[in-house]
């Protein structure tokens, strides 16, 4: 049955595990596997900007031997002319996987239903799992187990790496607070589906408005851009509101001693978070933005397997 991530709890535990496991794998031996041999095309579409996504699909497809066709939606008719279903039915019979960055989570829905090719989420305004896979690898090879770790997240806690957070590490067994204002708490749908799963997973979401209480003891300490792409109008108001969720050093000394600090990138230094602090030493963000090459390449071998 083909099947896609579209949200990071479309993962059970069981099968988030081997995909980290495979990605382990495939770190130590970057091509030992070759799915896409022939060359087989997986398109990646853009309707926002990407450094990160777009060099670690293209590479990751390359090492699976794989040829990658990289859209922007500007130059394409998906921008508006064709809807995501019609594409999707073009698409589906030329090539073996279809990657998209998007603005609303429905019209990701909307290509993946019915579509016999996996179909992989590479961030909406809902939700970014391509980089929770990566987290979670970073965060084993920093932590070693995740089910009983603590992760605080500060700030915008409605983003799209709030809501992936929340699910993903409820999911992996751990611990998850969101501290951020009350009206940019995650969505309440979001958070009963962490609540349902953390009653199988035995990991818990708490959410909080105090940034040094959801800090106190934590093993990962985690923030996202205040400004969101697609949220540019609200900057000013973001800035004001959020300013108390900063990831200062002294929030670091709260944490764990040896907690570490990851964020998905690009930051903004001085703002979500202090440059001593994600160019100090418990900042282990390089090691996470190399970790989407790793995640992503054991996804697509893992979907790829499915069908
Ligand atoms: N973290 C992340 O997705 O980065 P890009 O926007 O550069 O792809
Ligand atoms: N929340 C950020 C993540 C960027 C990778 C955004 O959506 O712009």
């Amino acid at each position: 049955m083909t099947r896609h991530l579209l949200r990071d709890d479309d993962l059970t535990l069981a099968e988030q595990t081997e995909i980290i496991d495979l990605a382990i794998e495939l770190k130590k031996d970057r091509w030992k596997l070759k799915p896409l041999e022939g060359p087989q095309t997986v398109a990646v579409i853009f309707d926002k900007s990407s450094t990160r996504t777009r060099v670690s699909f293209a590479v990751g497809i390359a090492d699976l031997g794989g040829s990658p066709l990289i859209i922007s939606t500007a130059n394409s008719q998906l921008g508006g002319k064709e809807t995501p279903a019609d594409t999707a039915r073009v698409l589906e019979r030329q090539v073996a996987a279809i990657v998209w960055r998007t603005y609303a989570q429905a019209g990701i829905e909307e290509m993946a239903a019915g579509t016999r090719v996996p179909v992989i989420n590479a961030l909406s305004d809902d939700f970014h799992p391509c980089q929770l896979l990566a987290d979670l690898l970073t965060i084993r090879e920093h932590k070693g187990e995740l089910a009983g770790l603590t992760l605080a997240f500060f700030g915008d806690g409605m983003s799209n790496m709030a809501h992936s957070y929340v699910l993903a590490c409820v999911t992996a067994g751990m611990h998850v607070r969101v501290a951020s204002p009350e009206v940019y708490a995650p969505r309440e749908d979001v958070i009963a589906d962490a609540d349902r799963r953390a009653a199988e997973t035995g990991g818990s979401v708490t959410l909080y408005t105090d940034a040094n209480e959801a800090a106190a003891g934590a093993d990962v300490i985690v923030t996202d851009t205040w400004v969101s792409m697609g949220k540019e109008e609200e900057k000013l108001a973001r800035l004001r509101d959020l300013g108390a969720y900063k990831v200062t050093q002294e929030l670091m000394f709260l944490a764990k001693p040896e907690a570490i600090f990851i964020h998905c990138l690009p930051a903004d230094r001085g703002y979500e978070v202090e440059a001593e602090v994600i160019d100090g030493p418990q900042s282990v963000v390089w090691d996470e933005a190399e970790n989407r090459l790793h995640a992503q390449k054991a996804l697509l071998v893992w979907l790829l397997r499915q069908e």
